[in-house]
């Protein structure tokens, strides 16, 4: 595949086991305080495949009218999102680089059919600061580019357990997920996979 651009950074099985049951259990409470909803596309209302919530002091949410955006409480309970767990805070202090903790984390859940676009993360002020990414259940192909959405991609497998550090130079990088491979992790009963990328939102 084409090289990554510098500061973007994949680390297979950076949780073993035990971590990835502990983080499943602890994504199901934070599911239950701030159940997963259906994000809509600014402009053209279609609905996304990927299904969201968020923990942090600010949560990223989409929809028709006011486009993407970082608040926070939760869109249709108008509560606050639940805080981020220390153990995802402990990782962000291992992998990020950066001075100040997290504001957002992002959960999304993949059903086995559920894809997402190529898209840059670029909602944040903090640019600064990288977006940290881990992986639970079945795989995924990820493909990730360059700084124009024109520019070269190339794809490869987030299993389980995997960790990614979008950073430095590849921090703008166009990034998105072809498919979910069904059948490829015992971790989460029903299927499908669970991403949560933590973000700093303020400088
Ligand atoms: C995202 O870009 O928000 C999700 C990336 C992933 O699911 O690995
Ligand atoms: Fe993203």
């Amino acid at each position: 595949m084409a090289t990554l651009l510098n500061g973007i950074r994949h680390l297979p099985e950076f949780l073993d086991r035990e971590a990835q049951v502990r983080l499943v259990e602890t994504v199901r409470a934070i599911v239950v305080q701030a159940p997963l909803y259906v994000p809509v596309l600014p402009r053209t209302g279609k609905t996304m495949s990927v299904r969201m919530t968020n923990c942090g002091s600010l949560g990223w949410v989409t929809d028709k009218e006011r486009g993407y955006r970082y608040q926070p409480h939760h869109p249709a309970t108008g509560e606050p999102w639940p805080a981020i767990p220390d153990e995802l805070l402990a990782i962000w202090e291992r992998l990020a680089g950066y001075p100040k903790p997290p504001e957002a984390c992002l959960i999304n859940f993949y059903a086995d059919d559920a894809r997402m676009s190529l898209h840059q993360d670029r909602d944040e002020e903090a640019l600064d600061a990288p977006v940290l990414s881990l992986s639970l259940g079945n795989s995924c192909l990820f493909r990730v580019g360059g700084l124009e959405r024109t520019d070269k991609t190339g794809s490869f497998r987030l299993q389980s357990g995997d960790a990614v550090v979008l950073g430095g130079e590849g921090r703008l990088a166009f990034h998105g997920v072809d498919r979910i491979f069904p059948g490829t992790s015992t971790l989460l009963k029903n299927g499908g996979r669970i991403n949560l990328t933590l973000r700093r939102v303020n400088r």
